[in-house]
């Protein structure tokens, strides 16, 4: 298992503080800058290393991870998401499933159905994630956000089942690219969807599972999205799909 260092992830900074305080004098605001630098690159490191986390435990999607963050601050652009609630759809986007390296991997590697009790032990990851990452200053709001990322807009989700505007935005985001990366991607025991019959299954369920405003979003640009998607895995869309 090779690990997989993510280094394009795409950082945000928040409004600078330099921008609030005019009357401060230059050494102060050198400081700042100084401080707002640092804690940038600590954020950084940090989720570089919850992602080398998953890669240890085989749970990343490799080169998709990267992507579909790209694609969730798309759709979080095109909404109208603030600044920082695009710095916790980045975060929630990449470690949504980060709980889930507290599942025994004879439930996450299982290639059958999984049972009832092995599937409520599942659903934990949320909690597990939201757990962990609520532990980090500044990870907070994201750690929320990872916690709702299984809720459906009709209120059949968990692990609260809240539903449609109840559920976080960001969650209601982090939903939509995971379903959809989870349909096309191919495991070991099953071949992954073709384009298509995702986009079918994300429209079906657009306004009971999905956010329909999501989806649209998505879609409105996904389609000609795959193909450098695909070709940046190494693979082609036919090959892949
Ligand atoms: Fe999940």
């Amino acid at each position: 298992m090779a690990l997989n260092l993510v280094k394009d992830v795409p950082i945000l900074k928040g409004p600078a503080l330099t921008m609030e305080y005019p009357s401060l004098g230059a050494p102060d605001l050198l400081r700042i800058k100084q401080l707002e630098e640092q804690a940038s690159a600590l954020r950084n490191s940090v989720i570089c290393a919850f992602n080398q986390l998953l890669d240890l435990k085989d749970l990343n999607t490799g080169v998709h991870s990267t992507r579909l963050a790209e694609w969730g601050m798309r759709v979080g652009q095109e909404l109208g998401l603030e600044e920082s609630e695009l710095q916790n759809l980045e975060v929630a986007a990449l470690l949504h499933d980060i709980g889930k390296v507290g599942i025994p991997d004879a439930i996450l590697r299982k290639p059958g159905r999984l049972e009832p009790d092995e599937y409520a032990l599942m659903k934990k990851h949320s909690e597990y994630g939201w757990a962990v990452l609520r532990m980090l200053p500044g990870f907070e709001r994201a750690a929320l956000d990872i916690l709702h990322h299984h809720e459906s807009f009709d209120g059949k989700g968990y692990p609260a089942g809240l539903k449609g505007t109840e559920i976080p935005v960001v969650s209601r985001i982090v939903c939509v690219i995971d379903a959809f990366d989870a349909m096309v991607s191919s495991r070991p025991y099953r071949k992954g969807l073709p384009y298509e019959e995702a986009v079918r299954r994300l429209n079906e369920a657009s306004g009971t599972q999905f956010d329909p405003v999501v989806v649209k979003s998505f879609l409105s640009f996904a389609e000609a999205e795959m193909s450098p998607v695909f070709a940046a895995a190494g693979t082609s869309v036919s090959s892949a799909l």
